[in-house]
């Protein structure tokens, strides 16, 4: 049996650091537990040994990529959102032998799922693994925006002094209204965080609604029509999965709808933001801010307008690439919980059911879009 693992190359600072589990090197700590079952574990050759079970590599772009040449025959695949593996459905037609995906983080858009329900590929992800992780993110992702943290720091950088530039555009957080699309895992534990920061109003967008005490907890309001949501907004959070419905879903057409000046953060997938629409709400003033940590293509382009776009007074961009869910913290978990998944699997026991997102030819979750159970 073979198993593909698509991780990203960690370097010199994986080896230098054994906790960053995520990488190609430390290989989510599977190594030495498989190697514990008597398997053995190798390198991207094969033919370096006949007896390999499992394959790791970064190369996964093109026909010649490892992840296309080793996926036809791969029983197993684990991949990682930070690097991700996209899974087409043309792939998943050539992968015969394929039977698991199992994501080692949360948010499985890069494999397609509807194809994996048509081939009765089963998706797992370690859901919860870093939640905590990325609603952090978030919180300090808004307070960035909002404060106008990036000039400040750069100006001190530069060796400038200039108060009046930073604080013209530096606002506080009490007091404004905030919500997310998606109230989900993240989107409820950033509403949890806000709650001491005395928001005018925390609301949310999402087709599920809270149960009624979990939403009195956090004093949010469900405001059910998006274009009336987002209107009504000073921060927007995006904590919603990637799938049909949220592809695109923050474009030209809803930015027009934002309130003059709003903040935006997407910490959950780049796609689910028009790139170039976004770009132009901050260059025209129409938001003052967009920060996040995912990209529509990752690794992003060098040449990603996400990379450099500004607010007309030179800031607004809290951007970096994808790890807010890939803390030291986050990355103990979700390696642990693949392996949990791997071992289930291996000895034909029970999977956690939260962790199921495709199961066997249907999709085992409500939070990938409202859709008929197949
Ligand atoms: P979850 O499944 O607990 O919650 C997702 C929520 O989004 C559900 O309540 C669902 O009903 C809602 N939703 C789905 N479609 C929607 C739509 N069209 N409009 C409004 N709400 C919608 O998922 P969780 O754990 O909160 O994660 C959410 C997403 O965050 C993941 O799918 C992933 O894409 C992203 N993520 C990003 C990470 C990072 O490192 N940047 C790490 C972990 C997750």
């Amino acid at each position: 049996m073979k198993v593909l693992a698509i991780l990203y190359d960690g370097g010199k600072a994986a080896e230098e650091e054994p906790r960053l589990l995520g990488t190609t090197e430390n290989k989510l700590g599977i190594k030495d537990w498989l190697e514990s079952l008597g398997h053995e574990l190798v390198a991207v050759h094969p033919a370096s040994t006949q007896r390999a079970i499992i394959q790791v590599s970064s190369s996964k772009e093109g026909p010649d990529s490892d992840f296309q040449k080793h996926i036809v025959d791969a029983e197993v695949l684990i991949t990682t959102p930070f690097h991700p593996g996209y899974l087409t459905r043309e792939l998943i037609e050539k992968a015969k032998n394929l039977k698991l995906c199992i994501t080692a983080g949360v948010g499985s858009d890069h494999i397609d799922l509807n194809a994996a329900v048509d081939h009765r590929i089963q998706v797992l992800e370690v859901s919860g693994s870093n939640v905590v992780s990325v609603a952090e993110h978030v919180v300090m992702s808004i307070l960035l925006l909002v404060r106008n943290f990036v000039p400040a720091h750069e100006m001190i950088e530069r060796g400038d002094w200039e108060v009046a530039r930073i604080a013209r555009n530096a606002f506080d957080l009490e007091g404004k209204v905030v919500g997310t699309i998606g109230a989900g895992r993240i989107g409820y534990r950033v509403l949890q965080r806000l709650l001491p920061f005395d928001c005018k109003e925390l609301l949310y967008y999402d087709y599920a609604p809270l149960p009624p005490a979990a939403a009195e907890a956090v004093k949010t309001r469900r405001v059910e029509d998006l274009k009336d949501f987002v209107s009504q907004c000073d921060v927007i959070t995006v904590n919603c999965p990637l799938h049909e419905g949220t592809r695109g879903l923050v474009n030209a057409d809803l930015l027009k709808h934002f309130k003059k000046g709003a903040w935006l953060v997407n910490t959950a997938r780049g796609a689910i933001c028009d790139k170039d629409a976004v770009a132009e709400a901050l260059k025209s003033g129409q938001l003052s801010g967009y920060a996040g940590d995912v990209w529509d293509v990752q690794p992003a382009p060098k040449d990603h307008v996400w990379r450099t776009a500004k607010n007309p007074l030179g800031g607004g961009n809290g951007m970096v690439p994808h790890y807010s869910g890939t803390t030291l913290d986050a990355q103990a978990r979700y390696a642990n919980g693949a392996k949990q998944i791997l071992e289930n699997y291996l000895n034909g026991k029970a999977q956690d059911p939260q962790n199921i997102i495709v199961g066997l030819g249907r999709y085992e979750t409500t939070a990938y879009g409202q859709r008929d159970k197949k």
